[in-house]
């Protein structure tokens, strides 16, 4: 799997343990509405990842972050000093020398559902988190400024925390991603997203919109929600605790059932393809292969871009090419009739660099999945995906990801204007454009 990462965590082992109590009250600061909107950059096919780029420190420095909803801490290779760092485009971070300590519910909150134990209140929290495909990162947690714009062209600039991480690995052949870490946007308190609305900067809200052709937006907030045309879901906490579960599904493809039932949904950012499990994946690939029987389309044995190819009699010049050949793949949700996920050519096709077409939902029990289906980039193409924390619900609606949401300007994120803390909490700077 040369071209994927996945990073729906495995296990997050404990380290140490933690008392800084937050000096703040979060409820009645939530009153905003405003939301931040960062460029999204990349691809599924042949780049592996899309990131967004964000400032951190003071003054303020960009990093590249790889966009994943299936964990929830952010990182940056750090030099603590560094041991172990990947090729990366920025130099490591260097740290303040503000560290969270053992004692902070944060550091709990990584550790969860293990206990920590300090043996000093002053220790530092280390981390190590592991992600599905092998990588892992380890280090400590430490807190700096984000300074952030506002859609309406304000700058705050909260200090949040954050993983500073000294020891990188990956499996081979693994090609991880040329970014500088990771920007988790899990459903756990250590998540910035969960930082972000207990300082009252916006509200628990995540958005992405993945264009099929590359790059996109990501968003912080509720403000880009569409008033009408998304499909909501709840979210469900029995099962798969942490991760965006959305219970389970029947597949179908081409408006055929596949008899396959209750298979669990996870919607993984951080993953680039998606995974179905055994049952349901050999289920795909024998309907998928009984739709294109008689129509000017062959197995591509010889082309390795990913286990599964066809090839027609020319080379395809992309998705298009294929459109009327291929039929939607859909997921019904058991819970309500209504919530069905469609995925389209373009969500679940790449074209490799031969000009053929390859399948980008992979067999989950070769990846050591197990049950678990994984939802990744390429299914999330063309559509806005809203991970609403606050009222524990997904949603998702076609939409134009190339296109500029409607605001002023990106404006100038990495501010070095003059900024005051926030009378309530001074945790937070707001500043004069
Ligand atoms: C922009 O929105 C933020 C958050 O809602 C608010 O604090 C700020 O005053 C607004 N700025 C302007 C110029 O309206
Ligand atoms: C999926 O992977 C499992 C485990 O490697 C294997 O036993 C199974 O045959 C694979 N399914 C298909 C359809 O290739």
């Amino acid at each position: 799997m040369h071209y994927s990462t996945i990073s729906f965590i495995i296990i997050i082992i404990p380290l140490l343990t933690a008392l800084i109590q937050p000096c703040y009250s979060a409820a009645n600061l939530r009153s905003f509405s405003s939301s931040i909107v960062f460029q999204v950059t990349g691809n599924v096919y042949p780049q592996g990842y899309y990131y967004v780029t964000v400032n951190i420190g003071n003054p303020p420095k960009p990093y590249w972050l790889d966009l994943d909803t299936g964990s929830d801490l952010t990182w940056l290779q750090c030099d603590a000093p560094c041991t172990k760092c990947l090729p990366a485009p920025h130099k490591p971070y260097k740290p303040s020398k503000d560290l969270v300590t053992c004692m902070d519910p944060l550091c709990a909150s990584m550790h969860w559902p293990e206990t920590i134990t300090c043996n000093s209140p002053n220790d530092q929290c280390d981390y190590e988190v592991q992600y599905a495909d092998h990588a892992s990162s380890v280090g400590l947690l430490v807190t700096d400024w984000f300074p952030l714009q506002y859609t309406n062209g304000s700058i705050v600039k909260p200090r949040l925390a954050f993983g500073c991480g000294y020891d990188q690995e990956v499996q081979a052949p693994m090609d991880p991603p040329y970014t500088d870490g990771i920007l988790g946007l899990g459903l756990g308190k250590a998540s910035i997203l969960h930082q972000l609305s207990e300082l009252g900067v916006t509200r628990n809200v995540v958005a992405h919109c993945l264009s099929a052709q590359g790059d996109g937006h990501l968003f912080f907030g509720d403000e880009f929600v569409p008033s009408s045309g998304v499909i909501w879901t709840p979210i469900s906490t029995t099962q798969i605790e942490k991760h965006y579960y959305l219970g389970t599904a029947e597949l179908y493809v081409g408006g055929k059932t596949s008899g396959v039932k209750g298979l669990p949904i996870v919607f993984d950012s951080g993953s680039t393809y998606t995974y179905f499990s055994g049952e349901a994946y050999k289920a795909l690939v024998s309907m998928l292969m009984n739709d294109i029987k008689g129509k000017q389309i062959y197995n591509a044995n010889e082309d390795k871009s990913l286990p599964v190819c066809w090839k027609g009699s020319k080379p395809f010049k992309s998705v298009q090419d294929v459109k009327n050949i291929f039929k939607p793949i859909v997921l019904s949700f058991a819970k309500s009739k209504n919530v069905r996920f469609q995925m389209d050519p373009e969500a679940y096709l790449i074209i490799s660099k031969y000009g053929n077409a390859c399948l980008g939902i992979l067999n989950g029990s070769e990846a050591d999945l197990e049950s678990v289906n994984l939802i990744g980039d390429i299914s999330f193409h063309d559509k806005i995906i809203i991970y609403d924390n606050e009222k524990q619900q997904i949603g998702w609606a076609p939409a134009n990801c190339n296109k500029l949401p409607n605001i002023n300007d990106y404006g100038d994120p990495d501010h070095r204007g003059r900024c005051k803390p926030g009378r309530s909490n001074p945790d937070i700077l707001y500043c004069v454009a």
